[in-house]
């Protein structure tokens, strides 16, 4: 028997999930659960990089446990876990270190993004590239579910797998992003994209009152009522084609054109298509968040089984280098 393709992708613990997670990534990367071996995991040791508040780590990691196990992870069959439980990949970055170039760094978004805006950079900014290289390289990932703004990562870490196993011989699977198309990037509150650092977003879970009124706030156009509009440029639209079906997403669409349909309407329409879609995962999440136990068990039995793995490929590695 072949074995099933594995997948791997982590997402940070910096506050609630929005609906830009949901969609960009927990949405794809949980339905894989059918036809893959999955591994997920909080990626704590990345988030450290920019926060440092040890409450708001713990309780977002607590946060995004129960996420999973809301939307349906399976943790008996897959494997779920928190990257800083597997010490290992801190030092397969170093070797993985030591075959990158600054100035593949040095091209990363992320860093050029801060150094326009002379903010300071720390080093663990700077090598976050290598981290997530050893994260994926570490569970021989062959697919890695993320949203768009994680492809030049995924680039990065192809680079220097390939740089590897030039050097040192066949090692690492050599990983393929896999970005929803139909996705691309939802767009926040203001039109930009939906992130935590812009303070835009929708969250994913709240109660239903908190999502009615974050549905109201997505920014429009001034139009009138009865003027014609246009669904492709609205953000409340976009997020509301990825609640509804194509048949209701024309029915909508030809409403906006036509004019004599108001922005209230729409945003209640799409506050009715999420909720219908989130509403059994909220019951779920309400249910288990504030057991710290049960959540740590999930923890525990997954960092116990991601360690089996990334044990097996570091001994690879170190063996390819010459430290045993
Ligand atoms: P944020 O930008 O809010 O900090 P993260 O960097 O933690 O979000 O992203 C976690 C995952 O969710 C990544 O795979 C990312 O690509 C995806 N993602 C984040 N925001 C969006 C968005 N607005 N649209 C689509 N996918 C997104
Ligand atoms: N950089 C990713 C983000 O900001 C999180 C991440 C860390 C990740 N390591 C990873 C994603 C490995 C996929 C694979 O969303």
């Amino acid at each position: 028997m072949t074995r099933r393709k594995r997948t791997l992708s982590g997402i940070k613990p910096t506050g609630q999930p929005h609906l830009g997670n949901y969609l960009g990534m927990l949405k794809p990367a949980l339905a894989l659960q059918a036809t893959h071996d999955t591994h997920y995991f909080i990626a704590d040791y990345h988030a450290l990089t920019t926060e440092h508040d040890p409450r708001v780590l713990r309780e977002s990691s607590y946060e995004l446990v129960a996420t999973f196990a809301a939307l349906g992870m399976d943790f008996d069959a897959h494997t779920f876990f928190r990257q800083s439980d597997v010490a290992e990949v801190t030092e397969l970055a170093w070797i993985l270190s030591c075959v990158t170039s600054m100035g593949l760094l040095e091209r990363a978004h992320a860093f050029k993004d801060k150094r326009a805006r002379n903010e300071e950079i720390t080093h663990g900014l700077f090598s976050y590239p290598v981290l997530m290289a050893a994260d994926i390289l570490i569970y021989d990932a062959d697919e890695v579910p993320v949203g768009q703004d994680q492809k030049q990562h995924l680039e990065m870490t192809r680079d220097i797998a390939q740089r590897f196993n030039h050097i040192f011989g066949e090692t690492f699977v050599i990983p393929e992003a896999r970005i929803e198309e139909a996705v691309a990037t939802v767009p926040g509150l203001d039109g930009r994209k939906m992130s935590k650092s812009y303070g835009n977003q929708i969250p994913l879970f709240c109660t239903e009152q908190q999502l009615r009124k974050a549905v109201m706030r997505v920014v429009t156009d001034s139009r009138g009522v009865e003027e014609p509009k246009d669904p492709d440029t609205c953000n409340v639209f976009q997020i509301f084609r990825h609640f509804a079906p194509p048949a209701r997403q024309a029915e909508w669409a030809a409403r906006y054109r036509a004019g004599g349909m108001g922005y209230g309407e729409i945003k209640q329409a799409t506050f009715e298509a999420i909720n219908a879609e989130i509403q059994g995962y909220r019951a779920r999440y309400f249910a288990i968040r504030d057991d710290t136990a049960a959540l740590d068990a999930i923890l525990a039995k997954g960092a116990s089984k991601a360690r089996v793995v990334a044990r097996e490929v570091l001994r690879r590695a170190r063996h390819r280098v010459g430290f045993a």
